[in-house]
């Protein structure tokens, strides 16, 4: 087989990605541990301890460490920092703080996120994005957090995935329940405002806590291909759900591109996945090639300067050796991108650990295997394999 050598420009960020309710386990204050646990739910189970890393967040980056990873991102919880509205807890603060100088002392640079998808309970109880008021709300949290940001941190995601926000705040409006067959729910358009005037706060606060921060957001990519004669269909449909989130991070220091699978669009709209097609235990369809597309359309909306950090990107199998499969094709794309002079600052494997997938611990996503008895940690050799790559650099050539 042949090997091609890695193109990662200098400081290129090399790591996985976590984020607190899916594995720091009893998130009691935030909204979805109120949904988990409300009768009726149709989430399938509760995030109980999920992964524990809320105490064993030393073990994680031992790890990471450890397997050859130099960066760690990974989330700040709002729910614990600000339990109660305008009280802030000096200890979580501490919390976050110790690991992220626990990160540096590991030598992994701490990539923090400030809200991944949760917000605490009486957020919720306000209206949430789209209450007055919202915006500066966040913008106190993002405040706060300070202490945890200040030093060593380079980069601080404001928001994750804010369109998969709209997205849901769309769905829960016309109370519908569950996905379409093919593609996403339409956007809830006022939340899409609020969350974009949220974010353009948020970037203010963290330049204010230290204009050295490289500030940013973190989009979800479906990766929309147009079946012949379906393009317009596609600009129209991708629009609300992509581009207007990416155009709201001009200015932004860095975006983030998360992408898994890819979505076809015909001249109805979008197209159900073929049932002779590989998917994986979300159901998406096995399409390792999603992240350079993602990469090449996020670079065509934002213009070429703005850096781009793959900041998610992985696969949930039950299969090792899919996984190693998933990134070798993942990894072929980002290096082909860069060859093409996109300016692709990092790469950050989704996900560091298995890990609850918003409603069940069964799609798993993890490098590294959670014992749900002992939360014992073991690296599977994509781990290994993907840790050494940081180093040797070598990687199996599958494209072009
Ligand atoms: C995007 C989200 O940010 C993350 O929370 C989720 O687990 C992965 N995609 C996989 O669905």
């Amino acid at each position: 087989m042949t090997h091609i050598q890695v193109p990662f420009p200098e400081g290129f960020l090399w790591g996985a990605s976590t984020a607190a309710h899916q594995i720091e386990g009893n998130n009691t204050n935030s909204d979805w541990w109120v949904k988990e646990h409300s009768t009726g739910t149709h989430i399938q189970e509760p995030s109980l301890d999920a992964c524990d890393s809320y105490h064993r967040w030393t073990e994680d980056m031992d790890l990471l460490a450890s397997l050859g990873f130099t960066d760690y991102r990974f989330s700040v919880e709002w729910a614990r920092v600000e339990p109660v509205e305008g009280r802030f807890s000096r200890a979580e603060l501490a919390h976050y703080r110790r690991m992220v100088e626990g990160a540096i002392a590991r030598g992994l640079r701490p990539m923090v996120t400030l809200h991944h998808f949760t917000v605490p309970q009486w957020f919720e109880a306000r209206g949430g994005w789209t209450a007055d008021g919202a915006t500066e709300l966040f913008a106190r949290y993002v405040a706060a957090c300070a202490p945890v940001i200040s030093e060593g941190v380079s980069h601080v995601c404001t928001i994750n995935e804010p369109n998969m926000i709209a997205v849901m705040a769309g769905q829960a409006k016309r109370g519908d329940i569950g996905f379409p067959p093919a593609g996403l729910p339409t956007p809830d358009d006022e939340t899409t405002e609020a969350v974009i005037a949220a974010h353009h706060a948020a970037v203010k606060e963290v330049r204010a806590i230290d204009a050295g921060i490289q500030v940013g957001w973190t989009i979800a990519n479906q990766v929309y291909q147009a079946r012949p004669g379906a393009e317009e269909v596609t600009a129209a449909y991708r629009h609300p759900r992509e581009d207007v989130f990416i155009e709201a991070a001009r200015g932004d220091d860095w975006i983030g591109v998360q992408s898994y699978t890819r979505t076809e669009i015909g001249p109805d709209g979008p197209i159900p996945t073929a049932g002779d097609v590989e998917r994986t235990l979300t159901q998406w369809e096995y399409y390792p090639a999603a992240v350079g597309h993602a990469l090449r359309h996020t670079a065509e909306v934002i213009g070429p300067e703005m850096p781009l950090i793959v900041t998610e990107n992985g696969i949930a199998t039950a299969d090792d050796t899919r996984r190693v499969a998933y990134y070798t094709g993942a990894l072929n794309e980002v290096a082909s991108a860069i060859e093409d002079g996109l300016n692709v600052q990092g790469y950050l494997a989704w996900s560091a650990l298995d890990n609850y997938e918003w409603g069940s611990f069964a799609p798993t996503f993890g490098l590294i295997a959670v014992d749900w008895e002992t939360f014992e940690r073991t690296a599977r050799p994509s781990a290994e394999w993907l840790g050494s790559l940081g180093r040797t650099r070598q990687l199996p050539r599958t494209a072009g």
